[in-house]
């Protein structure tokens, strides 16, 4: 459905975008995740047509988004991350106009009107003004706007920023429906764990740069492989028996770094695997240091999150 190819992008001599490559199969909802200014916006513009890439390409079910802008509008959806609405139309205006936009049939835009009001749940705010929404509202009628057309493909940045928990699982809703009819979304979001729940797959950037790509079980599993080892030993155990486990730990290669997290308790990085934690774990005891509790810290996704852009 989508491909990205080394796409590239420089404003005067800042590279925003750098050698971004990337495929979205048809009906995924892929989740674009990345800290603020790494370059999501910049390829979503780029994707939306409304951006050149300095090189690279893109294409749309095989329509090239620079040589082919126009064919390529007609494939997608796309929700900027500010937008204007329209405050002295009312909602079903508001949609009409952007159909007229794209050239429905009056018919056609009086259906897909109906229809989309319907599917982000304003059907009873059809002939409220657009000044009078909520700030979820409005993000919810510039999610309509984006479908007048019926596009495959729907670009969509940041949708939920701003909102409250209960618009944001409104939001998450209406996502979830979309996918249902088969539309193949991508999503971006600064919050990675938002986006975790709810994608079928992720891409991560940071500076511009991909730093992951895949599913959601992929990305989990390849930070649990590393996850640090938590260490805790015996409540009020002394300092003397804390610096005894660290310079044990500090004997075995595998462990690259020892943090003390709390009183009794310390965080190893590793680079090994089960047997190397079995052999940690046989030092400490063998030297009587009163080790209590000895597990792999299973990451949460903001810490995964913030341990890959940070690598980066
Ligand atoms: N028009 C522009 N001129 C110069 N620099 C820009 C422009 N737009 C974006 N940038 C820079 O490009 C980088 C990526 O921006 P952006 O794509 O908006 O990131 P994101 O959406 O991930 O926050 C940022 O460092 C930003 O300051
Ligand atoms: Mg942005």
């Amino acid at each position: 459905m989508l491909i990205l190819d080394a796409l590239t992008r420089d404003y005067g001599h800042f590279r925003a975008l750098d050698g971004l490559s990337l495929e979205i199969a048809d009906g995924q909802l892929h989740g674009f995740v990345g800290p603020n200014g790494a370059g999501k916006t910049t390829t979503m513009r780029i994707l939306a047509t409304l951006l050149k890439p300095t090189s690279g390409h893109a294409t749309i079910d095989g329509v090239d988004v620079v040589k082919s802008g126009f064919e390529a509008r007609k494939l997608i959806g796309y929700m900027p991350d500010f937008f204007g609405v329209y405050d002295a139309l009312k909602c079903w205006e508001y949609l009409d106009f952007y159909g007229r936009c794209y050239r429905l049939s009056a018919r056609e835009r009086r259906r897909m009107t109906e229809q989309l009001l319907d599917l982000v749940q304003l059907a009873d705010k059809r002939d409220a003004y657009v000044d009078s929404l909520s700030r979820g509202m409005k993000q919810r009628l510039c999610l309509a706007r984006s479908l007048i057309h019926d596009p495959k493909l729907l670009i969509l940045d940041e949708p939920a920023s701003g909102m409250d928990p209960r618009a944001r699982s409104e939001m998450k809703g209406i996502l979830r429906t979309l996918r249902e009819i088969g539309k193949t979304v991508l999503i971006s979001s600064h919050i990675l764990p938002e986006l975790s729940e709810m994608c079928d797959s992720l891409t991560i950037l940071d500076h511009g740069h991909l730093v992951f790509s895949g599913s959601v079980e992929a990305l989990a599993e390849k930070m649990n492989g590393n996850a640090p080892l938590e260490i805790r030993l015996q409540e009020g155990c002394g300092e003397s028996a804390v610096e005894s486990a660290v310079s044990c730990l500090k004997e075995i290669p595998f462990i690259t770094e020892i943090l003390q997290e709390a009183p009794c308790l310390l965080r190893a990085r590793t680079e090994g695997g089960e047997e190397e934690s079995a052999q940690a774990l046989r030092e400490l005891i063998s030297r009587g240091i009163p080790v209590c509790d000895f597990h792999r810290s299973p990451m949460n996704l903001e810490k995964v999150f913030m341990e890959v852009t940070e690598d980066a």
